[in-house]
């Protein structure tokens, strides 16, 4: 099989790391590096439980670049009471000595694209580092061919604020000048198509039942966003939208969207909120793949199936029972 190459750019984070677990088991993706970029946690925290979804997966061989630290013209903002202090839900593993860590994820990105044909980018955080590749490089940038970005919003309400989404909002101005600059074709996998991706208490406990590390792991670590969601939401699970813009860019079926013009406010009360001009009001020419549908029950099996293989028989048992799933 062809694979595609891939970098990972994310701010792990409890559902980055769920992503990165799934984007490792799909044998269609060749991930070439995890570039870590500040936002769910700072850069210094973020790249510790990178690591830790490498180990899990048994994938230290994958190198992981650490990122500047700081939004392009924000302060930044953490979100350390979704994620914990620790960014993966306040289990405060051992850190992991093992495996290769450096500094420079922006020029690693910018030499990796111009040594090597079709890299992607599946950003899972703040577009930051994407943001100071364009800037540095735009002719090195735009040989990315594709952008698949967890952000913004088109009709669901915001996640930080009325209107606006979480990575989107952490540094707006990135994806501002990124919406404005790049030639890359740019899918946004957005909260209208992430809240639908939630992993419920029947999903915990067929995880709990299943008797294996990687099942155990995602228990753990997802405890603490489940508090978080109850608690602020009265979700009982937790929405995990990091691992579907992975399976968006292996499966399109997926998600469907549309292609629309995007920007994003970058000051003022509705900071962070992604305008999308859909009527074409602005007659500018379209920049995004604006995702608004997800099958969420492809979506759940293909990310239960692809983490645990071994356990097909009984996820399938409860994915094909209406009692259960949905
Ligand atoms: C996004 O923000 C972060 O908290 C998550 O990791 C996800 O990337 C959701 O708004
Ligand atoms: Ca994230």
């Amino acid at each position: 099989m062809n694979k595609r190459k891939v970098i990972i750019d994310c701010d792990p984070g409890i559902d980055d790391t769920l992503a990165i677990m799934v984007a490792l088991s799909s044998n269609e993706l060749d991930v070439k590096a995890l570039t870590i970029v500040s936002g769910n946690v700072h850069v210094n925290k973020g790249f510790k439980n990178a690591l830790q979804a490498l180990k899990i997966m048994g994938r230290l061989d994958i190198p992981i670049y650490i990122g500047d630290g700081k939004p392009l013209e924000r302060e930044l903002v953490v979100a350390e009471d979704t994620h914990g202090v620790d960014g993966i839900g306040e289990n405060f593993l051992k850190d992991i000595k093992d495996g290769i860590v450096k500094k420079g994820a922006v020029n690693y990105i910018i030499d990796i694209l111009n040594k090597e044909k079709d890299v992607s980018i599946i950003a899972l955080g703040p577009l930051t580092n994407l943001a100071e590749v364009l800037k540095k490089s735009p002719n090195t940038f735009n040989k990315i061919v594709e952008i698949v970005s967890m952000g913004g919003t088109f009709k669901s309400h915001g996640n930080c604020s009325p209107v606006a989404e979480f990575n989107y909002w952490v540094d707006p101005h990135s994806v501002k000048y990124i919406m404005k600059n790049s030639q890359v074709p740019f899918h946004m996998v957005g909260l209208d198509v992430t809240r639908e991706c939630v992993l419920t208490p029947n999903y915990i406990e067929l995880l709990n039942q299943l008797n294996d590390e990687k099942a155990d792991f995602i228990v753990k670590i997802t405890r603490f966003y489940v508090d978080f969601h109850w608690k602020q939401e009265k979700i009982l699970g937790c929405v995990i939208n990091d691992p579907l813009a992975v399976l968006y860019f292996i499966n399109r079926s997926l998600c469907k969207g549309f292609s629309a013009y995007m920007d994003v406010v970058t000051e003022g009360i509705a900071i962070g909120q992604t305008v999308i001009d859909s009527e074409n009001f602005y007659k500018f020419k379209a920049n995004c793949n604006v995702l608004t549908s997800v099958d969420s029950n492809m979506f759940m099996k293909e990310f239960l199936t692809r983490i645990l293989p071994h356990k097909k028989n009984e996820i399938n048992i409860i994915l094909n029972n209406k009692k259960y799933s949905g």
